[in-house]
């Protein structure tokens, strides 16, 4: 695209050029004007004259001395045409420069001459401007007399050119100082950009904090101001939960391995007897699967954040898989003495195994905060268009300031339980994942000792 500068100082110039150029216009058209009546003062004034000189012919004598006398009359006017003409065509007087089109006489006005009834023609690449009109002489009979004058208009036709010559100069000039001028004033009106630009340049990975002061910024580039800012908000956001989530591998990852470099340490430091060696490698084992899980999780939720989590589209009677998910479970239920009182049914479309691994996250951090003796709730209901699940369990509960941390990665409430066998704090990660690419969302409340997570996903 086009610099704002150049497009700025371009319509400058063009605006100047419309302006300047009607004024222009109209300034020529007046001066033509002006200069039409100036010829026309002076060949009306000269018809008066010679019309005057016709009308004092009394006798033959008068006759021949008329074309001295308008000949002395008309002494210095060099662009003037007169031409004196009996009515049958006898010439009475023709000026020197005499030039008149053909049937001009033949025109020639009864009375006074009018502005309007003036002629313009070109002859020998001149131009004239002229009129003709008759008068009645003082002769007995009183014989008519048809007075031709003309003018040649070329000084004022030089007037005119000069005049147009200095107006395209003018224009010309006020085109290029008003294209200076729009640079001048496009370039100084933009510096708040480029003062943007400059700041946005300076920011890096490590400075995400920057931020751009919106008071110093014009009132035009607020909401670009505000964008940005609000752009690096959420870079700043995303950059530092990636690099808590680098920080909580390694530390998640160092605790398994410590243990099994310990215990293989421990096994190593002396002979052993077959059982305690089995002994250990079935604890590794264990640790192993920790681990072997917990990548698992982590790939899951890598492909979850990049849209590579594929998801298939059939018809899942969550119904039932709840009731695979209790039977699943009722050997730890019975365990901890915690029962499951389950209301509703719903179907969805989405994809079977993710939403029953959704549900058993869920289902199995229900199991485990519930107290011995206490019942858990699941309560499916349609509303419109979706289906809401209800998992409600009572407990300690979770504390209001940490609610919405819960569904991250890594995050349990009790650091204390970090190294615990049940889980590294995927799991609500994990679900939240699954029910957003089913284009559902999931939301808890805890309060008076019950905790709800409640997930919502639509019928279709
Ligand atoms: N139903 C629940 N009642 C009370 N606390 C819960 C409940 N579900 C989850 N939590 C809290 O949220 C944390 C995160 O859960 P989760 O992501 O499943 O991790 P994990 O189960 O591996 O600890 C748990 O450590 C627990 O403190
Ligand atoms: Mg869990």
């Amino acid at each position: 695209m086009r610099s704002i500068t150049f497009r700025l100082a371009s319509l400058f110039a063009l605006a100047t050029l419309l302006v300047l150029a009607s004024i222009a216009y109209f300034l020529s058209r007046s001066v033509e004007t002006h200069l039409a009546e100036m010829d026309w003062t002076e060949i009306y004034g000269k018809w008066q004259l010679t019309s005057n000189l016709v009308q004092q012919i009394r006798t033959p004598a008068d006759k021949k001395a008329f074309p001295a006398l308008l000949q002395s009359a008309l002494v210095g006017h060099p662009y003037l045409s007169v031409a004196v003409d009996t009515q049958a065509g006898a010439t009475l007087f023709a000026s020197s420069h005499f030039s008149f089109p053909a049937g001009h006489a033949a025109a020639a006005a009864n009375g006074q001459p009018q502005f309007a009834s003036m002629l313009t023609w070109q002859r020998h690449g001149d131009v004239f401007r002229g009129i003709a009109a008759k008068t009645a002489s003082a002769e007995p009979g009183g014989p008519i007399y048809i007075i031709r004058i003309a003018v040649q208009t070329e000084e004022h036709r030089r007037f005119l050119a000069h005049f147009h010559h200095m107006l395209l100069l003018a224009l010309l000039f006020g085109m290029s100082t008003s294209a200076g001028l729009g640079w001048f004033i496009a370039r100084r009106g933009l510096l708040p950009i480029r003062h943007m630009a400059g700041v946005a340049g300076k920011i890096s990975a490590s400075q995400l904090a920057e931020r751009l002061e919106i008071d110093s910024v014009p009132q035009e580039l607020h909401d670009l101001a505000i964008a940005f800012n609000d752009m690096l908000a959420r870079l700043e956001n995303a950059f530092q939960r990636l690099s808590d989530f680098s920080a909580d591998i390694a530390h998640e990852l160092r605790t398994p391995i410590n243990n099994l470099i310990i215990q293989s340490q421990v096994a190593l430091s002396q002979n052993r007897t077959n059982d305690e060696y089995r002994d250990t490698l079935a604890s590794n084992l264990e640790e192993f699967d920790r681990l072997a899980r917990m990548i698992s999780d982590m790939l899951f939720l890598a492909k979850a954040d990049n849209g590579l989590m594929t998801t298939e589209q059939a018809d899942v009677d969550l119904t039932n898989e709840i009731g695979h998910l209790l039977e699943y479970f009722s050997p730890v239920m019975e365990e901890q003495n915690v029962k499951v009182v389950m209301s509703g049914t719903g179907r969805v479309r989405g994809d079977r195994i993710m939403l029953q691994r959704a549900l058993a996250n869920l289902l199995s951090n229900a199991i485990t905060h519930t107290p011995p003796g206490g019942a858990i709730q699941v309560r499916l209901q349609q509303q419109a268009q979706q289906l809401q699940i209800a998992i409600q369990n009572p407990g300690q509960g979770i504390p209001q300031e940490q609610l919405d941390r819960i569904f991250d990665r890594f995050y349990r409430l009790d650091p204390s339980r970090r190294a615990s066998p049940d889980g590294a704090g995927l799991g609500l990660a994990i679900t939240q994942s699954i029910i957003r690419a089913h284009n559902g969302t999931i939301t808890v409340t805890s309060r008076d000792g019950m905790t709800i997570f409640i997930v919502t996903l639509p019928m279709q």
